[in-house]
């Protein structure tokens, strides 16, 4: 009697004191037991609950039309529906776009990339953001998985336009408080900015990828096709604890290479080619074959953002790869079809946890060396 009035009264304190009760009753209350069972059980559901708040309130994430499926794993990751938009172009080409929810003192974070019609894109998402800046949000995110223009990021030769700083001051101009995005193409970038830029990076998914899909991992080597692609590469031999070579190459335009000379052995190993961005792969498809001379077992390719265009599938089709693995930082579901040595790794779990972060004020740099899971 005394213990069931002890139950009752106890029944919604911490778990640990009803662990504790349910372990000395057990002995002699056997349908006790379970009710008390699922008490508990009951209670540490809440109690996870409470850990993980669900609902973020305040919040507002708007897709562009750039890539629709990447906003879509976003939402379902942060358990939100995307908010509504409406994108339009007029018969002239104008972009049109109609914010259908209320913005007010909210939490704004419009995902766009620029893949597709890059300027398009670009354009839309200046004026997603100058609308919902204008219609009172409290902050608004523009969230970049691949930044337009990034190539573009100095004045290498004369009159050469810096055009990632004019793109930088345009997101400005147009209300963007805060920028995320992923492996800039050099990392300066961050400093056209005045506003706060999360520069978040695919390597720790990029390291788990290799470790749990290329078996020799521990025989391989790590390679950059060029001189400035070496931080990038050491870090991940590094972590990998495995050797690192690069390719220094000469190349007179752009898109376009001469010659190519290997630093480092890569005999008998597995090469894994490691960049930031491929778009023709002209560059990575003549380091493959170069890898494959200097007597290379098997040559792998993880490049973050997978632009691909031109003749990129149909060189990769004839290429010396066993795989050429990007992230969906630019959908990928076309090229896959295309070519079946493209794999793709899904990065929306990393944006997803940069906005809840950023949302709740949280650091990101948790995000630097663990994938969320
Ligand atoms: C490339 O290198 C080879 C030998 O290393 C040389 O003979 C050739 O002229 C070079 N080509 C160019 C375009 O520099
Ligand atoms: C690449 O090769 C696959 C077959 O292996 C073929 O179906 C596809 O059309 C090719 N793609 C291109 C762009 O050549």
């Amino acid at each position: 009697m005394l213990l069931l009035t002890l139950l009752t009264v106890h029944c919604f304190r911490p778990t640990v004191l009803m662990s504790l009760l349910f372990k000395k009753i057990k002995v002699h209350h056997g349908n006790v037991d379970r009710r008390l069972r699922r008490v508990i059980l009951e209670d540490r559901a809440e109690q996870k609950q409470d850990q993980h708040p669900v609902k973020m309130p305040n919040i507002k994430v708007f897709s562009g039309s750039s890539h629709p499926d990447l906003t879509q794993r976003i939402c379902e990751r942060l358990q939100l529906d995307n908010s509504k938009a409406v994108l339009k172009k007029f018969s002239n080409k104008e972009t049109n776009v109609e914010i259908v929810e209320s913005v007010r003192g909210e939490d704004v974070f419009i995902i766009q990339s620029a893949c597709g019609e890059v300027n398009d894109n670009l354009m839309e998402l200046l004026i997603m953001i100058n609308a919902c800046k204008i219609a009172s949000s409290s902050q608004v995110t523009a969230v970049i998985p691949c930044f337009p223009y990034a190539r573009q990021d100095k004045k290498d030769r004369s009159r050469a336009p810096i055009s990632a700083k004019l793109v930088a001051n345009m997101l400005s101009v147009a209300g963007a408080d805060h920028i995320i995005t992923m492996d800039l193409h050099a990392s300066q970038i961050q400093g056209f900015f005045d506003i706060p830029v999360d520069n978040l990076y695919a390597e720790p998914a990029i390291l788990k990828y290799i470790r749990e899909s290329i078996p020799e991992w521990k025989e391989s080597v790590i390679v950059s096709p060029d001189a400035g692609g070496a931080k990038r590469v050491t870090s991940i031999a590094d972590r990998l604890n495995v050797d690192f070579a690069l390719i220094h190459k000469e190349r007179k335009r752009a898109n376009e290479v001469d010659n190519m000379t290997l630093v480092g052995n890569v005999k008998d190993k597995v090469a894994i080619l490691v960049d930031d961005m491929v778009d023709t792969c002209g560059t990575i498809c003549l380091a493959a074959d170069k890898l494959i001379e200097a007597g290379a077992k098997r040559v792998y390719a993880f490049c973050v953002h997978g632009v691909l265009s031109g003749p990129a599938l149909e060189r990769l089709n004839k290429s010396a790869f066993e795989a050429v693995v990007v992230t969906n930082t630019i959908p990928q579901e076309d090229n896959m079809r295309k070519c079946p040595k493209i794999k793709c790794i899904d990065i929306s779990m990393i944006l997803a946890e940069a906005i809840r972060r950023t949302h709740n004020g949280e650091s990101v740099s948790y995000l630097f060396s663990n994938v969320p899971m």
